[in-house]
């Protein structure tokens, strides 16, 4: 396993320079409007960031194609996921070539402006069919996919600052910042690990046995939209707060939000958030049992196989792997399929499922599973419900 730092990937930068805000906002108040939803409003802020580095706007019909058919852009780099602007026809049918309009977010905030290049009709089942592997609407993401609209338009963004602040904002960083951060502790190899779930045990583990290895843990749980029955974000971000505090060395860890949304697209979304956690400035990045997976719709090791479809110095983050982690009586602790020789009657696995429905009757997950602490900010929230 190579544990060298990877080369530095260059990052885009779309965010409008604070000197010319008031005149971009005004310029931009003539011109025509489309309303965004929750995940296209994620999207632009991820590329303004440079998060979404090398894309500089929502995709081109070639790109789109290119990366739906082949996970990569036209000019070949690796992209696993389509970035698209859908839009209704007829709003489509009111926009020109190589216009300029506004991005606005749901509560009328201008978010960014973009260049219409690209006006083009997806054909959403070949789309659901290749990225999700599969075409049902019961699948979040395909659900979410034939809901938007039914034509995309690409071309470059230009993104005006998130001004909003909330209990997230202490903890938001550009790829930018968490670089100098990394850079400023020292840190040559980090491993990212993304998250929609509060830390568990089988989490807290593969963390550290990959912080066993590299020089820093960045815990970077994804905040943006996700499916209603997950964990609401602010109730993980108290549950992280806690267990970083009783259970990590300060100095090891770095903790910032990704704001984006999840796609639910197992493999192919393990891709990209590996991609966009090289952006972020990390080396490796965690990929465990049915990572971004949903439902039965992925085998337990698919995101994990996607990766042999490519060269790791052309995706320029390494996949640290890991298999099933549970806590085995026999052991009296943390171990895996590859470490424990224990009958499966030895451990305790419980799905996301059931522990909520434990949380719900005010039953506490035993601390095999989950750390005390965490279980008790999980508690307070299911119980006053
Ligand atoms: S995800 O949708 O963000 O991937 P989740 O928060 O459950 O979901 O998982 C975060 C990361 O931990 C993913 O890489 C996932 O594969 C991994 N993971 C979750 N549970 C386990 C487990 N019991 N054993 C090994 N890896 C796990």
């Amino acid at each position: 396993m190579t544990l060298q730092k990877s080369s530095v990937s260059a990052l885009v930068n779309r965010m409008i320079s604070p000197e010319v805000v008031v005149d971009r906002c005004s310029a931009l108040q003539s011109k025509k409007q489309v309303i965004l939803d929750e995940v296209a409003v994620s999207d632009v802020y991820q590329i303004g960031i440079g998060a979404f580095s090398p894309l500089t706007g929502f995709m081109s019909e070639d790109d789109y194609r290119s990366v739906v058919e082949t996970m990569k852009l036209v000019n070949g780099a690796i992209w696993s996921i389509p970035v698209t602007l859908p839009v209704t026809e007829e709003f489509a049918a009111t926009v020109k070539l190589d216009e300029e309009i506004a991005l606005v977010r749901p509560d009328g905030v201008v978010c960014a402006s973009m260049k219409v290049h690209h006006i083009y009709r997806p054909n959403l089942e070949h789309e659901a069919e290749m990225v999700y592997r599969t075409k049902e609407d019961a699948h979040p993401g395909v659900r979410r996919l034939y809901e938007r609209g039914s034509v995309y338009l690409g071309g470059p963004v230009e993104v005006f600052a998130d001004e909003r602040v909330d209990e997230f904002s202490d903890f938001f960083f550009t790829p930018e910042q968490t670089r100098k951060a990394f850079a400023d502790r020292g840190w040559k190899t980090i491993v990212g690990f993304q998250t929609r779930n509060p830390v568990h045990r089988a989490h807290e583990y593969i963390q550290k046995a990959a912080l066993e290895i590299v020089d820093g843990l960045f815990l970077n749980p994804l905040i943006g939209p996700t499916k209603s029955d997950d964990v609401p974000a602010d109730v993980r971000l108290r549950a992280y707060q806690t267990i970083l505090k009783h259970y990590y060395p300060q100095n090891r860890v770095f903790f910032g939000v990704y704001k984006a949304a999840m796609r639910y697209a197992g493999p192919r979304e393990a891709v990209m958030h590996a991609l966009v956690r090289k952006n972020f400035g990390c080396t490796h990045f965690i990929v465990g049992r049915d990572h971004a997976g949903v439902g039965n719709y992925y085998g337990t090791y698919d995101a994990q196989h996607i990766f042999d479809n490519f060269d790791l110095d052309h995706l320029g983050i390494t996949p640290l792997f890991f298999e099933h982690a549970f806590y085995c009586k026999k052991c009296e602790g943390m171990a895996t399929p590859k470490t424990c020789p224990h009958d499966d009657s030895e451990h305790i696995i419980l799905s996301g499922t059931k522990v909520r429905a434990m949380l719900s009757e005010g039953i506490a997950p035993p601390p095999e599973f989950s750390r005390p602490e965490v279980v008790k900010v999980l508690m307070e929230h299911y119980t006053k419900a």
